[in-house]
């Protein structure tokens, strides 16, 4: 089999990649590890940022976040029991952001791609990527007991934190930032009222908590724990005790509660991979960093690193022209490394830290303070949060691109 684009992973990077190349008359073959039944099920983040739904506009799959998303001009920042509220719109210049599922997300480009007449190929094992460093490279895998070989003139690594697409980047140009935080978040799913009209992001004594939403009858609320918790240790009811203690504030308000279905932990950590690309592979998303979930980054740069992916490959096909591809990089690490930075900032900004000492704790909420009360903490917070812009030109003097 033969493609222009092979891409490996049909999460958010690989699904909007594809759609964008669609858009601009080039083919690609999907791979994806799981079913379809699994990616369209499966419970992430729910935050899309102003920059995410512009390109899900722009590639036509933007009508049902369009009808069915709330989109939130702001959110809330609590810290001693009392409420900040953030106007992100106000102070970014206009700009929104949307509680839209990465499930939902998912959903509507599985269909938009089945309604360009194109497949998805599920259910694949053992992937490994071959001659990336030629002009055909190609993708082994095995597909119902058969082996099979994808032979392309790109490959766009799409395949998540665990897939073998970093992996084929040579060991020895690939340096790779790892930071584990001490932290994790406990996530639940229950029935119940939505808290408020916008996010709360609580700064507590006895932990951070995050109080988002779904649908005005299912709500997806979070609390700092130990990640190495087992799950098994937090009943309902300690869950609503906590959640109740950490975000309620001084004139006595107390966040709805209600049955929880479902609770898992994830560890946060933060990771980025320099390079991205190596010959004709090109990584994106979860496959090239990961961010903690505090700044509800996650999707949003797998959608921007595609959209410089599919940019550099459209202008070869049209002029030959490689400058953007040559610098697919450079463009993508100068805004991960932001959004990175911007995710570090808040989970700091807003965890306890039981190592602190009396002084840094009154940093802290001196911080929390200020950010929420200057004009330029509140621009530095609102830009950030609803998405920075891509930069395209080069970025002579920034040593940490090497
Ligand atoms: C979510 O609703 O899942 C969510 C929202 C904001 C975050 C992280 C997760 O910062």
């Amino acid at each position: 089999m033969r493609t222009q684009v092979g891409i490996i992973g049909a999460g958010p990077a690989g699904l909007i990649l594809a759609q964008l190349l669609h858009l601009q008359g080039i083919d690609s073959v999907i791979l994806e590890r799981k079913s379809k039944d699994k990616i369209e099920g499966t419970v992430k983040a729910g935050i899309l940022e102003q920059t995410t739904i512009d390109i899900l506009r722009e590639i036509g799959v933007g009508d049902r976040m369009d009808r069915e998303g709330h989109f939130h001009n702001g959110n809330y920042f609590q810290f001693n029991g009392q409420r900040r509220h953030i106007d992100l719109k106000k102070y970014s210049g206009g700009k929104q952001v949307v509680v839209y599922p990465q499930h939902e997300v998912i959903i509507d480009l599985v269909n938009a791609r089945y309604n360009n007449g194109k497949d998805i190929i599920f259910d694949v094992e053992n992937v490994t990527l071959h001659d990336i460093d030629t002009e055909n490279p190609k993708i082994r895998y095995c597909k119902n007991g058969m082996d099979e070989e994808l032979v392309c003139d790109f490959i766009a690594g799409c395949d998540g934190y665990h897939g073998p697409s970093r992996q084929a980047i040579p060991e020895s140009i690939r340096k790779e930032h790892l930071h584990m935080y001490k932290d994790g978040w406990l996530g639940i799913l229950s029935d119940s009222a939505p808290a408020a009209d916008e996010l709360i992001y609580a700064n507590h004594d006895q932990g951070f908590a995050l109080l988002s939403t779904r649908t005005p009858i299912l709500q997806r609320h979070y609390l700092q724990v130990d990640p190495h918790d087992d799950i098994a240790n937090w009943s309902d009811d300690r869950i609503w005790t906590e959640l109740t203690e950490r975000t309620k504030t001084n004139d006595g308000w107390q966040v709805p509660d209600g049955p929880i279905n479902s609770k898992g932990i994830i560890q946060m950590r933060s990771f980025i991979c320099e390079t991205m690309q190596y010959g004709r592979l090109f990584i994106a998303g979860d496959a090239a960093h990961t961010v903690p979930p505090t700044g509800a980054k996650g999707l949003n740069l797998a959608a921007t690193d595609v959209k410089v992916m599919a940019k550099g490959i459209t202008e070869y096909y049209r002029s030959g022209e490689s400058d953007v591809l040559d610098r697919y990089s450079e463009i993508c690490l100068r805004r991960v490394w932001k959004a990175e930075r911007f995710s570090h900032f808040m989970t700091h900004l807003l965890h306890a830290n039981s190592s602190y000492d009396s002084f840094q704790r009154g940093i802290q909420l001196t911080e929390l303070d200020y950010y929420t009360s200057s004009e330029a903490g509140l621009r530095m917070i609102a830009e950030n949060y609803v998405g920075l812009p891509i930069e395209w030109e080069k970025a002579e003097n920034l040593k940490i691109l090497k």
